[in-house]
C-alpha cells in the first residue's frame, strides 16, 4: 500500500500493456493527465478481460501499437477532472463505458456512439486503458455512468461492455422477438450476456453451441433450452436435427472465427437473421450461392452501448443477475496469472475474470 501511494506522488502507476502478438508486460508507466477540459482520470477499482483483449494479443487487431495499457471495461473512483466536465466530480464512482462518444458529432446524433468522431472503441485499442491503476477518459459527462448505491462494482463492471455487447450486436440486431428459436455460437462471456439479454424478450428455445462442455453446463444453468458442443464437427447437423430440420430464426455468432460465421449460415432459416458479434481476424466465406434465395439479413456491429440505460435499470430492477458471469476475481497486480486464467477458459473454468485494486478506497 505504501508503495502504491509512493507512485501516487511519483505520478507512476501499474499497467497491463500490449507488447506485440502474444506478449503482454505489468509494469510501470506514467500515471495520466487531463489532456482536454472534457477528460476526467479515474482510479480503476475493478476491471476485467475481455475476448477481445485475446484477440489483440493474438494479433487480430493489427492497429494496436506495442506499448499500449489494454483493457476497456471498470469500474472507478473519480480523480481529476476538466473545467468542463460537470456530470461528475472528484470522488464520484462511476461505470467506465467500453465506447467513448462525445454526444454531438453525426454518429453520436444517430446513437451511432462506437463511430463517434472524437471517440468510439478507442479506450484499450487507440488510447490506454482501463487495465492499469488509473485511466483517462475523454468527453467523460457522456461516456461515464454513475454506479448507483443499488449497484455493485461486480454489475457494474459487466455493464461496461459484455451486457450492452450481447443485448446490442446480438439480441437487438437478430431482432429476437417472443417464440423466436435463438441459437448462440460461443458461450463466452459475451455469448452468455446476449443469453441472458436475449430472455427479456421471451424467445421459445435459446440453443447454446460451444466446444467448451463448462461452459455449455453454465449456459443451460442460465436458461439455454438446448446445448450443443460442436468440437466433433457434427454441430449443425445436432442444431439441424433439434430444430426438425427447420433451422433457427436468430443466429447470433459470438466467437470470431470463419468456423463458428459458416455454423450460422448452415443453421439459419428462411427469414432469419444473423447477428455477428465476434471480432473477426480472418476473412470468411459467405455462402451466396445457398443463401441468396433465403431473405435473411446479416448484421455487424460495434456495441454503441446505446442500451446502457436500459441495462442499468433491468439489473437494477433485479431482472437480470448479472453477476453470476463472474467466475474468478483477482488482485489488480495479479493479473497477467488472470490472463492465465482466462486465456486458458476451459481448463480453468473461467467465465469473466475479475480484478480488484489493492489501493485503499476514498484515496
Ligand atoms: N462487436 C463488438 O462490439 C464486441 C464487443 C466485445 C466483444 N466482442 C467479441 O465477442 C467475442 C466473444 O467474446 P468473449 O469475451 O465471450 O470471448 P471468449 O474468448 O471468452 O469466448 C469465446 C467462446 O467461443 C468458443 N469457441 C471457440 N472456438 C469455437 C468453435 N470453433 N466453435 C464453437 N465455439 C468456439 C470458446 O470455447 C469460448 O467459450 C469475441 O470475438 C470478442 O472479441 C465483440
Ligand atoms: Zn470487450
Ligand atoms: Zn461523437
Amino acid at each position: 500500500m505504501n508503495q502504491a501511494n509512493d507512485r501516487n506522488e511519483t505520478k507512476s502507476m501499474k499497467a497491463l500493456t500490449y507488447r506485440g502478438p502474444g506478449k503482454r508486460a505489468w509494469e510501470d508507466r506514467p500515471k495520466p493527465k487531463i489532456q482536454a477540459p472534457t477528460d476526467a482520470i479515474v482510479r480503476v477499482t475493478t476491471t476485467t478481460i475481455c475476448g477481445t483483449d485475446l484477440h489483440i494479443l493474438k494479433g487480430d487487431l493489427p492497429a494496436v501499437e506495442s506499448g499500449r495499457i489494454l483493457g476497456h471495461e471498470g469500474v472507478g473512483v473519480i480523480e481529476d477532472v476538466g473545467s468542463e466536465v460537470t456530470a461528475f466530480k472528484r470522488g464520484d464512482r462511476v461505470i467506465i463505458s467500453c465506447v467513448t462518444s462525445c454526444g454531438r458529432c453525426k454518429f453520436c446524433r444517430k446513437s451511432m456512439y462506437s463511430h463517434c468522431l472524437t471517440g468510439g472503441w478507442i479506450l484499450g485499442y487507440q488510447i490506454d486503458g482501463t487495465q492499469a491503476e488509473y485511466v483517462r477518459i475523454p468527453h467523460a459527462d457522456t461516456s461515464l455512468y454513475a454506479l448507483t448505491p443499488g449497484l455493485n462494482e461486480e454489475v457494474g463492471t459487466m455493464i461496461s461492455d459484455i451486457l450492452p455487447t450481447g443485448h446490442e450486436c446480438g439480441v437487438l440486431n437478430g431482432q429476437v422477438k417472443p417464440g423466436d428459436v435463438v441459437a448462440i455460437v460461443g458461450a463466452g462471456p459475451v455469448g452468455l450476456a446476449a443469453l441472458l439479454t436475449a430472455k427479456l424478450y421471451s424467445p421459445a428455445e435459446l440453443i447454446m453451441i460451444d466446444v467448451d462442455d463448462h461452459r455449455l453446463e453454465v449456459a443451460r444453468s442460465f436458461g439455454a433450452t438446448n446445448v450443443v458442443n460442436s468440437s466433433d464437427g457434427k454441430g449443425v447437423e445436432r442444431i439441424m436435427a433439434l430444430t426438425k430440420q427447420a433451422g433457427v430464426d436468430v443466429a447470433i455468432e459470438a466467437v470470431g472465427v470463419p468456423a463458428t460465421f459458416d455454423i450460422c449460415q448452415s443453421i439459419i432459416a428462411p427469414g432469419g437473421r444473423i447477428a455477428n458479434v465476434g471480432v473477426h481476424g480472418k476473412s470468411v466465406e459467405l455462402h451466396l450461392e445457398r443463401l441468396w434465395s433465403y431473405n435473411i439479413t446479416i448484421t455487424t456491429r460495434l456495441v454503441d452501448t446505446v442500451s446502457t440505460p436500459m441495462l442499468l435499470g433491468v439489473v437494477q430492477a433485479g431482472r437480470l443477475d448479472a453477476k453470476k458471469l463472474v467466475s474468478h476475481r483477482f488482485a489488480l497486480s495479479d493479473i497477467m496469472k488472470a490472463y492465465d486464467t482466462f486465456g486458458n477458459a476451459a481448463k480453468e473454468q473461467a467465465l469473466k475474470v475479475l480484478l480488484t485494486s489493492n489501493r485503499p478506497t476514498g484515496g
